[in-house]
C-alpha cells in the first residue's frame, strides 16, 4: 500500500546514488524499482557488479522529514538485532545533504498483496522467533511506540459517526484503558507488522520482517496480535469471513491482552480516519476508514468475549450529536 507513488531509484540524485555504491564497495549494474510500503522516497532492488542483490531505500527530509528521521531510526536499530532474527541486515547508511539512503540485505521471496494460509503461518512463525529474542537495550519500552490508542475514548468525545460506534465504542475505550501497563515487556517486538512489512517464501515457508523503524521492548504477543488485525484490515485471498476466522483463531492462542490491543488499534484506525485530513497522504483517510471499518466484525466479537457483561447497545457515556 502507498499513497504517494513511490520515487524511482533513477531519480535520486546521482551524488546519492555514487555513494550509497562507494559504501557498498561496487558498481551499481542495475535495478528494479519497488512499488510498496508507505512512504514517497524510493525503494529498489539493485544488482551489483560483484553480483550480489540488495534492497535500498532512500528519501529526502525535503520530500518528507518524518521518513528521513525513520530511515535513520531504521539503521540503527538493524544493527542492534542479533543475527537470529529474520530482518534484513544493514549493509550501509549514506546522508548527503537532505538525502539518507539504507541498503540492506535482500530478503528473499515476495510480499503479497492479501494474505493466505501459508504467509500468516511464516510471519507468525518469523515474529515468534523475533519476539522470543529479548529488546536490545537500545529499544524504547513500546509505549512510546504506540499511537492513538484512546482512539474509542475521543470518538466518545467529539460523537460517534453510526449506530455500530455508538454500541461499541464504550465498551471497546473500556477494554484498551490502561494499555501502557499491559503492553509493556522485555521482548523484541517489530510493532509494525503488516503484509506490506514482510516477504514471505513459499518455498521454504519462511519469512522475513521488514521496516524495524518502529522496533520497541514490549509483551511477547504484540507483533502476533498485530498479525490478526492486519490479516483483516489487509484482506486473505479466501474473503473477509475468512480473514476475521483466521484472525480470531490467532488471537485464540494468545493471551487475552492481544485481543484488547487488536481494539485498540481498531480504535486507532478510527480516530485517525475522523480527525486526520489526507492533505499529507492523499488517500489515507478513506485506508484508515476501510481497516477499521474491516475490523468492526472481529472487534464484536472480541468484546463480547471480553466483555460478556456488556452487551452491545451499552453505551458508557451519552452519545453526542455528529453534526
Ligand atoms: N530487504 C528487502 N528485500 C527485499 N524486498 C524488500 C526489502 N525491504 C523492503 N522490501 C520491499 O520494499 C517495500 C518497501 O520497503 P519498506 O522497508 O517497507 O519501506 P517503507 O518504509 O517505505 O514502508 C516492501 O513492501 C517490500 O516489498
Ligand atoms: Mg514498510
Amino acid at each position: 500500500m502507498t499513497f504517494t507513488p513511490r520515487a524511482a531509484w533513477a531519480d535520486t540524485p546521482e551524488p546519492v546514488r555514487t555513494a550509497v555504491a562507494e559504501a557498498l564497495g561496487a558498481t551499481i549494474a542495475g535495478h528494479t524499482d519497488l512499488h510498496g510500503g508507505m512512504s514517497p522516497g524510493p525503494a529498489a532492488g539493485l544488482r551489483l557488479a560483484d553480483g550480489r542483490q540488495v534492497f535500498v531505500k532512500a528519501v529526502s527530509a525535503e520530500v518528507r522529514a518524518h521518513n528521513h528521521t525513520m530511515i535513520r531510526q531504521e539503521a540503527a536499530i538493524l544493527d542492534a538485532l542479533p543475527t537470529s532474527v529474520p530482518a534484513p541486515q544493514r549493509l550501509a547508511t549514506v546522508e548527503h545533504g537532505d538525502w539518507i539512503a539504507l541498503a540492506t540485505t535482500w530478503a528473499v521471496g515476495a510480499t503479497g498483496k492479501s494474505w493466505t494460509d501459508a504467509s500468516i503461518a511464516a510471519v507468525a512463525t518469523a515474529c515468534r522467533t523475533a519476539n522470543g529474542h529479548l529488546a536490545p537495550g537500545t529499544l524504547p519500552p513500546v509505549a512510546q511506540r504506540i499511537f492513538d490508542f484512546d482512539g474509542w475514548t475521543r470518538l466518545l468525545e467529539i460523537g460517534t459517526g453510526d449506530a455500530w460506534e455508538a454500541a461499541h465504542a464504550g465498551p471497546a475505550a473500556d477494554l484498551v484503558a490502561g494499555w501502557e501497563r499491559w503492553t509493556a515487556g522485555d521482548a523484541l517486538v517489530h510493532r509494525d507488522i503488516r503484509l506490506d512489512n514482510t516477504t514471505v517464501d513459499a518455498q521454504k515457508r519462511s519469512a522475513v520482517l521488514l521496516d524495524w523503524a518502529y522496533a520497541a521492548a514490549g509483551a511477547p504477543w504484540i507483533d502476533l496480535a498485530q498479525l490478526a488485525a492486519d490479516v483483516v484490515a489487509t484482506g486473505h485471498t479466501l474473503g473477509q469471513p475468512a480473514a476475521t476466522d483466521r484472525a480470531y483463531r490467532l488471537l485464540r492462542t494468545l493471551p487475552p491482552e492481544a485481543s484488547r490491543f487488536v481494539v485498540g488499534l481498531a480504535g486507532m484506525w478510527c480516530i485517525r480516519a475522523a480527525t486526520i485530513p489526507d492533505t499529507v497522504m492523499p488517500g489515507i483517510s478513506a485506508w484508515r476508514h476501510a481497516r477499521s471499518a474491516a475490523l468492526r466484525p472481529l472487534v464484536t466479537r472480541l468484546i463480547a468475549d471480553l466483555r460478556p457483561d456488556q452487551p452491545a447497545g451499552h453505551t458508557r457515556r451519552p452519545r453526542k450529536s455528529v453534526g
